[in-house]
C-alpha cells in the first residue's frame, strides 16, 4: 500500500504555465487528475474514470464510470441554521468519493484492484462534519429559508483566459439542482481560475460570495 506522490505534477505545472503563460485556458493534461505519467495508468489520461464500454453503472447518471466506487457510510455535515436537506452522498460527489474519501486506491479501475491511495492533504470524507456541505437540493424554497443565499438564477461566469462559460448558478454550478463537489470544483480543469481547480477565483472570496450575499 502506498500513498500518492505529487512532485511529477509540480514539475509539469511549472512547465505548463511557463511554456504556455499566454493561455491560462485549462486542460486535464498536466493538471492533478492527469495519472497518464503513472505507470497504472498505461500513458492514459481518461482510464482511471472513464470507459467507453462496459462502465460501470451503481451510481445513477454517472458519466461512463470506470473507477471503483467508495462502500462508505458517511458522516454528514451539520449545525443548528442548516435549511439544507443533506442526504449521503450521490451523483459526481459520489464519483469523487470513488478516490477522495480514502477507502478505495485511485489505481482501482477497470477491474483491477490498486494500492496507491490519495495523500492526507487531498484526502476528504467519509467523516464530512468539517466539510462545505454537498449532497441536497439549492432552489428558491431553500434561498428564502436561507435568507442571505442568492437566488439560482444568478449569472456566473466560470473559468478564466480563453476558457469561460457563462451561465447561472442553476447552469454552471448546480446538477440537476444539487449542490456537488462539482459546484466548486472542475474535475477536469477546463474552466478553472489556476489552483485547486476552482471554477471561480476565490481571491476576496469572490467563489464563496458567487452563492451567499454576506
Ligand atoms: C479523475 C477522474 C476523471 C478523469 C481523469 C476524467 N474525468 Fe471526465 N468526469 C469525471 C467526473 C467525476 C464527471 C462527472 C461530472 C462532474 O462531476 O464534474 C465527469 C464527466 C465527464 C463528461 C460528461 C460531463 C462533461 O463535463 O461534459 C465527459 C464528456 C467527460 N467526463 C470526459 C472525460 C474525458 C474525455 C477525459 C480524459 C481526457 C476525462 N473525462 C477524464 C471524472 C474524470
Ligand atoms: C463550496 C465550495 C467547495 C465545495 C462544495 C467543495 N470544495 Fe474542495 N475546495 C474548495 C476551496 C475553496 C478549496 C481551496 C482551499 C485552499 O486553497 O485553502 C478546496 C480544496 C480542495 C482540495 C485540495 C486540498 C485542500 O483541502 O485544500 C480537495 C482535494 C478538494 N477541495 C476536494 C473536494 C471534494 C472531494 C469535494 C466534495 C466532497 C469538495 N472539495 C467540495 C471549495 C469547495
Ligand atoms: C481517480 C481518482 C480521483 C477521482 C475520481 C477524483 N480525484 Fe481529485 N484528486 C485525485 C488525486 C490523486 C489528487 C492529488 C493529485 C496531486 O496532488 O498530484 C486529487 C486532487 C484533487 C484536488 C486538489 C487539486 C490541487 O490543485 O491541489 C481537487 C480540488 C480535487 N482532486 C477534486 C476532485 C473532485 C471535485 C472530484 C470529483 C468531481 C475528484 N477530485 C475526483 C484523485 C481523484
Ligand atoms: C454554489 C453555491 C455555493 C458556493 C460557491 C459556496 N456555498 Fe456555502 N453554502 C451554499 C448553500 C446552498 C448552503 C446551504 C445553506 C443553508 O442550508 O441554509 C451553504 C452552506 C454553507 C455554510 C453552512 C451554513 C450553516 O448554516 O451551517 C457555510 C459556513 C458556508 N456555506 C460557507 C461558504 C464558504 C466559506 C464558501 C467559499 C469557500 C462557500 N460557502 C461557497 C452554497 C454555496
Amino acid at each position: 500500500m502506498g500513498t500518492y506522490a505529487k512532485p511529477l505534477r509540480t514539475i509539469g505545472t511549472a512547465l505548463l504555465f511557463t511554456v504556455a503563460g499566454i493561455a491560462s485556458a485549462g486542460t486535464i493534461t498536466g493538471s492533478p487528475h492527469d495519472f497518464s505519467t503513472q505507470g497504472w495508468s498505461g500513458g492514459q489520461i481518461c482510464v482511471p474514470c472513464h470507459t467507453p464500454h462496459r462502465a460501470n453503472t451503481t451510481v445513477a447518471d454517472a458519466p461512463l464510470w470506470n473507477h471503483a466506487l467508495t462502500a462508505a457510510t458517511f458522516t454528514l455535515y451539520g449545525s443548528p441554521t442548516l435549511n439544507a436537506t443533506i442526504g449521503q452522498p450521490s451523483g459526481g460527489s459520489k464519483l469523487c468519493f470513488s478516490c477522495h474519501d480514502g477507502t478505495v486506491a485511485i489505481n482501482s479501475f477497470g477491474g483491477t484492484t490498486g494500492t496507491t491511495f490519495i495523500g492526507t492533504g487531498d484526502k476528504v470524507g467519509p467523516d464530512l462534519r468539517s466539510e462545505h456541505p454537498i449532497g441536497f437540493t439549492y432552489d428558491a424554497a431553500l434561498v428564502t429559508a436561507d435568507g442571505s443565499l442568492k437566488a439560482t438564477t444568478t449569472a456566473v461566469t466560470i473559468g478564466a483566459g480563453g476558457q469561460t462559460r457563462t451561465g447561472t448558478i442553476a447552469s454552471n454550478l448546480l446538477f440537476g439542482g444539487k449542490m456537488e463537489c462539482a459546484s466548486c470544483h472542475d474535475v477536469h480543469n477546463t474552466f478553472t481560475n489556476g489552483g485547486k481547480l476552482l471554477k471561480v477565483a476565490n481571491a476576496g472570496s469572490a467563489l464563496c460570495i458567487t452563492c451567499h450575499s454576506k
